[in-house]
């Protein structure tokens, strides 16, 4: 008599019954994803597969890929990649895994981004927003700064990509040192767009496990009120961009008010607020003046 040999369908429950133990929101649909990763099939393919005996090295790289997610990390840095704007982003321990909220900004940079236009990301992490942006508009152009190496380095692999060429560029630069500004060179831009850090400190420990324990603490922490990079990026925006250029920031919960009202003080005008697909104010804007006042 032959042993019964496992199946994929046996080892997708046997890892779905382990991540539910293991507190994760949804077992299968995470045990389908891994399993899609270590056989390179997307869920259509995986479905056929699925009465397959499983082979004993792929089924020891899922397991691994299992005891993964059971500890807490995300699917998607498992998987090293996240879709964003509809394109695969590369993504790593340095830089923050993209949301689908921030698809807001670039729907909002595409709207105000003249022709031949010039836009500045300041915390450009993956990448995500600026190549986003460059990678619907061919003819526009582009400069993205983080004071993280190893952020600038994945952007860099994913502007290979998703917008090779000159159109990109990237800037090692740290907006809470004096005079960082001015170490950017080139005409004055169109859009200075921002998804900066914005947890206030004390809020880090209160986080969910999956962002704790998973993404960068300089992406996350907004200092002891949640706004600091926005004083730092609101006071220099005025000198960054061109006259009716506009300023697109990321705000957290309960943030648009406070951010809105620094815009205002240092002259910004057609400020509003957009909303994210559940209905949350997700960004700040304001537009720079014609002339100074
Ligand atoms: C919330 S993440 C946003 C990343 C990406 N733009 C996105 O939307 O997924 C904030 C980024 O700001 C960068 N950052 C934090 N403090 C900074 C500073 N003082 N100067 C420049 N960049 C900074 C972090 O390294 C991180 O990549």
């Amino acid at each position: 008599m032959t042993a019964h040999r496992q199946t994929w369908l046996d080892a997708l429950r046997h890892a779905a019954r382990r991540l539910g133990e293991a507190g994760i929101e949804a077992p299968l649909r995470d045990a389908r994803l891994l399993l899609g990763e270590v056989l390179g099939a997307d869920p259509a393919r995986l479905i056929l597969l699925e009465t397959d005996p499983a082979s004993e090295e792929d089924l020891h790289r899922f397991s691994e890929l299992v005891t993964r997610r059971a500890g807490g990390e995300p699917v998607s840095r498992i998987k090293g990649r996240r879709e964003f704007y509809g394109r695969p982003f590369e993504v790593g321990p340095g830089v923050l895994d993209p949301r689908p909220d921030t698809e807001v900004l670039v729907d909002a940079c595409l709207a105000r981004l003249p022709r031949g236009g010039r836009l500045l990301d300041l915390g450009v992490g993956s990448g995500c927003i600026l190549l986003s942006v460059l990678a619907e508009r061919p003819d526009a152009s582009g400069v993205g700064v983080d004071v993280s190496e190893s952020a600038l380095a994945m952007a860099q692999r994913n502007a290979q990509e998703i917008c090779p060429g000159e159109r990109v560029a990237f800037h090692l630069a740290d907006w809470a040192r004096k005079g960082w500004a001015q170490t950017l060179s080139g005409p004055p831009f169109d859009i200075v767009v921002s998804n900066p850090p914005y947890i206030p400190s004390a809020d880090i420990a209160d986080l969910d496990r999956e962002v704790r324990s998973f993404d960068p603490l300089l992406a996350l922490d907004g200092g002891r009120d949640g706004l600091d990079a926005y004083r730092r990026i609101v006071s220099a925006a005025p000198g960054l961009l061109c006259p009716g250029g506009w300023l697109i920031l990321e705000v957290g919960i309960g943030q648009a008010g406070d951010v809105t009202a620094l815009a205002a003080a240092v002259g910004f005008s057609d400020l509003g607020a957009l909303r994210d697909l559940t209905g949350r104010r997700r960004a700040v804007i304001g537009r720079r003046p014609e002339t100074r006042g």
